[in-house]
């Protein structure tokens, strides 16, 4: 029973000593693509002639090797390249250092110290690519099928490329909204609805864990130009009165026609008249006459 009860507990002690060395030995590291890294040895943890070695992804590729002792540095290009001419290694210390480095060398960095002692300790190091400067514009197609075309402008904020970030509208320093991708090189695009009399001062925000790239809406600039919905609307107002105008013109040319047809009719009924009457009649009373009379 004693023996059982020290097994278990030896066991149990094991089982504690992995789950903390796993915990602590895992420190992220958040690097920009184009940029370098240095992954860092503590030298104070290790012997003159230790061995160090540094592996790359769940292969465990070796990469560098190292030996302070017998002045070795190697390191190597990996199977299939992908760090040709991106790998120092500081001589004094043996940390690693990944020049220029891309998406590609993401992953989890191994160093493993063989000596009298053996440790081992994981850099996971994440890259995020560049952030581009969010775009701004107005979204015409929401304007032309909403009611609210009236007071309120639609816009759009958009990026393109992009992996990994998040893109904000804020309201000052409040946020209004958000959308997150994780995918690498894709298209985004949040919308935003304001009035146009809003004084409000409003920015999309596009953000990874490292950086973020902000954008100020101007609304006055872009709300307030002759939208297509404006010029049409326009268009269709001045052919309208286009109309309105011929119509009028129409109708007092007909007018006058009729005016001039009927005073000549009366002008010939006078001249046979005027045997009968010895009042000529005017212009003017021949116009009245072709008024129809009120009864
Ligand atoms: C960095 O890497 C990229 C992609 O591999 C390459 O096109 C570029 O020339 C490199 N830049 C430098 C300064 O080495
Ligand atoms: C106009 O936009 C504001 C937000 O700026 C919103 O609260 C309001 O409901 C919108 N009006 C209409 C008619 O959609
Ligand atoms: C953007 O980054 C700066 C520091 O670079 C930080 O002060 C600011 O709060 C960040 N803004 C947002 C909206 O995350």
């Amino acid at each position: 029973m004693f023996y059982m009860f020290v097994l278990f507990w030896l066991c149990w002690w094991t089982l504690i000593k992995v789950f903390v060395a796993l915990t602590d030995e895992i420190q992220s590291v958040s690097v920009i693509e184009g940029n370098s890294v240095l992954l860092p040895m503590d030298v104070t943890e290790i012997q003159d002639d230790d061995n160090i070695l540094w592996k790359f992804g769940a292969g465990r590729i070796l990469i560098a090797k190292i030996n302070r002792h017998k002045r070795m540095f190697s390191t190597f290009d990996g199977p299939d390249g992908r760090f040709r001419d991106r790998l120092k290694v500081d001589q004094q210390t043996g940390s690693l250092i990944i020049t220029n480095i891309t998406t590609q060398h993401a992953g989890d960095y191994q160093l493993q110290i063989i000596g009298a002692k053996w440790s081992s300790k994981t850099f996971s190091v994440s890259v995020y690519g560049n952030l581009p400067t969010p775009n701004i514009t107005r979204d015409y197609s929401q304007n032309l099928s909403s009611s609210s075309s009236q007071q309120n402008c639609s816009l759009l904020c958009s990026v393109v490329n992009v992996g990994h970030v998040t893109l904000s509208w804020y309201k000052g320093k409040s946020l209004l909204s958000s959308i997150s991708v994780s995918d690498l090189s894709i298209s985004l695009s949040l919308p935003l609805e304001v009035e146009y009399q809003d004084k409000n001062s409003y920015s999309c925000v596009i953000n990874n864990p490292i950086r973020n790239q902000t954008t100020h809406l101007n609304i006055t600039q872009l709300c307030h130009t002759h939208p297509a919905s404006v010029s049409l609307t326009a268009l269709i107002s001045a052919a309208g009165f286009l109309l309105i105008v011929a119509a009028v013109v129409m109708c007092c040319i007909r007018k006058k026609c009729r005016k001039t047809v009927t005073a000549f009719k009366t002008l010939e009924e006078d001249r046979t008249d005027s045997s009968k009457s010895q009042k000529p009649k005017s212009k003017a009373d021949a116009v009245y006459q072709n008024v129809p009379k009120k009864q």
